[in-house]
């Protein structure tokens, strides 16, 4: 059943995936089904291995579901090549990992023109561009410096620069803040909450309980499947109280 519902920018149907190891089939996403609306902020959290970063990657497209639908952004992302996928997230999203993922040989701001050279974006704006968005995450002054030459929270603002650089609907996070520190994971995330302002979406994965409660929706993973929401709220009143 195909259900892309016009409201979701992101919709997941049925969704399992199941990996193949040595030790045989292990099933990591037991039938996930999650509507996400354009404009929504919303914070995936789990214990370590619950099934987060599948999740995430069947939401970019850079892992597929063994069985059920992916419709993103307009697409559904199931029924894409890889080629055409890849093109669609070079176009339709920005991916933060929890290390960065700079590229160690170019510099910052070539780092975040890389993006740009796969899209339509002029040559003579893309610097402009680039420096415009390295403006935005406070780091004109490195944009010559090469990554291994600036500090963690730097390149993680070096590499949410690059996700913007097309200027994305859609922002995906695994884990941004959690190779950061304080300081750097509050200003990564009041640069998210200015993105969800203007309208942009965002998901991220924290294990940060503190940053999950500043965001407006909390899905939590567990064992390969979404907790009702019911049952986290009846959670979080019960550990009010004790
Ligand atoms: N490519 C893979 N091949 C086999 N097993 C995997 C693969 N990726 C993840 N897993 C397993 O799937 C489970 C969920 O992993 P993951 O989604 O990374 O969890 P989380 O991000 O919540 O920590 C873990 O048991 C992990 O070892
Ligand atoms: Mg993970």
């Amino acid at each position: 059943m195909s259900n892309s519902n016009n409201n979701s920018i992101i919709s997941l149907n049925g969704v399992e995936k199941i990996y193949k190891t040595k030790a045989g089939p292990l099933r990591v996403l037991k039938g996930v089904n999650l509507e996400i609306k354009a404009g929504e902020f919303v914070a995936i959290v789990g214990p370590s291995g619950s099934g987060k970063s599948t999740l995430i990657n069947m939401i970019t497209g850079i892992d597929r579901p063994t069985s059920g639908e992916v419709h993103v952004a307009g697409e559904r992302l199931t029924n894409m090549s890889e080629n055409q996928v890849a093109k669609w997230r070079g176009r339709n999203v920005g991916v933060v990992f929890q290390f960065f993922q700079l590229l160690p040989t170019l510099t910052v701001i070539e780092n975040v023109m890389m993006p740009m050279h796969y899209t339509g974006t002029y040559k003579g704006k893309r610097k402009e561009r680039a420096m415009e968005l390295l403006e935005l995450v406070d780091l004109p002054d490195v944009a010559n410096k090469y990554p291994s030459q600036i500090s963690g929270g730097q390149q993680q603002r070096a590499a949410i620069a690059r996700a913007l650089a097309n200027d994305p609907k859609l922002i995906v996070g695994d884990e941004p803040t959690g190779n950061l520190d304080v300081i750097s994971a509050g200003l990564m995330f009041a640069l998210f909450e200015d993105l969800v302002a203007e309208g942009k979406t965002i998901v991220m994965v924290t294990h940060d309980r503190d940053l999950a409660g500043q965001i407006p929706r909390v899905e939590e993973v567990r064992d390969g499947q979404l907790v009702a929401k019911e049952e986290i709220d009846q959670r979080l009143v019960a550990g009010a109280g004790a």
